[in-house]
């Protein structure tokens, strides 16, 4: 079977890299995991001081732009691939609730998109890939072999992140989280470049009430009926 392109796209805190990392495991392929090079370059504006009280300077950021290198390590003991911006291993730092905060209005800078979104093109190029954002079906990967949009309940949602937080240093509060959730729906599915949306062709797929396993069922059974 050719390698393909899979594109998942939904909102935030749903399990997309779960699965997408399931599914990158079961069919040997690699992953890409697209938020995290948005809170990568989150976490840069505020290294560099181009977020001062939650006003950005995107002048400056656009002007850095070339400054940021990202790119993705396999880390064998821990069984999992890890971010790092400019070489510094960065896995941690961007899940925070600081990060989180911040990184959909860093988002919505039409520069800030287009220079991820070359980046995310080239990693596709061959096929043999998982990627998951928001923009991925809909923008990266229009034609991407297959397609998925993901959401869950709010409550589902936030209980899920406070678990994942709750195993590193980044503690916050099921309330904020929650509304950190909310607000990042929010300002990812109105913003004017690119917003979230369910491409026409994608499959819609609600795991509130799934299982990990009985999600990777569901997709591997998607793939197995691919007319390619
Ligand atoms: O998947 P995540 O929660 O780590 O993504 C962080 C933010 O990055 C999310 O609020 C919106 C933005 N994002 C985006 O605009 N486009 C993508 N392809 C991936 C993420």
């Amino acid at each position: 079977m050719k390698k393909l392109t899979i594109a998942i796209d939904g909102h935030s805190s749903c399990g997309k890299s779960t699965l997408a990392k399931q599914l990158a495991a079961k069919l040997n392929y690699s992953y890409v995991d697209t938020g995290a090079m948005y809170r990568c370059v989150t976490l840069f504006a505020f290294n560099k001081d181009l977020i001062v009280n939650g006003l950005i300077d995107e002048n400056s950021l656009v002007s850095q732009l070339n400054q940021i290198n990202i790119h993705f390590q396999y880390n064998e003991n821990l069984g999992k691939s890890e971010t790092f911006l400019n070489d510094e291993n960065v896995e941690n730092e961007i899940r925070s609730l600081k990060i989180s905060d911040m990184v959909s209005p860093i988002a919505k800078i039409k520069e800030v998109r287009a220079f991820l979104v070359e980046q995310q093109q080239k990693m596709g190029k061959q096929g043999g890939i998982v990627m998951d954002g928001r923009d991925i079906g809909t923008v990266v990967f229009p034609n991407a072999d297959l397609k998925l949009f993901m959401t869950a309940s709010v409550e589902v949602r936030a209980q899920r992140r406070f678990l994942e937080l709750s195993e590193t240093d980044n503690f916050a509060s099921i309330n904020d989280i929650k509304k950190n959730i909310e607000e990042r729906d929010f300002i990812d599915s109105n913003r004017e470049e690119s917003p979230l949306r369910k491409a026409d062709d994608a499959y819609v797929l609600d795991n509130s009430n799934l299982t990990r396993e009985e999600q990777l069922a569901w997709i591997l059974e998607k793939i197995s009926n691919l007319k390619i």
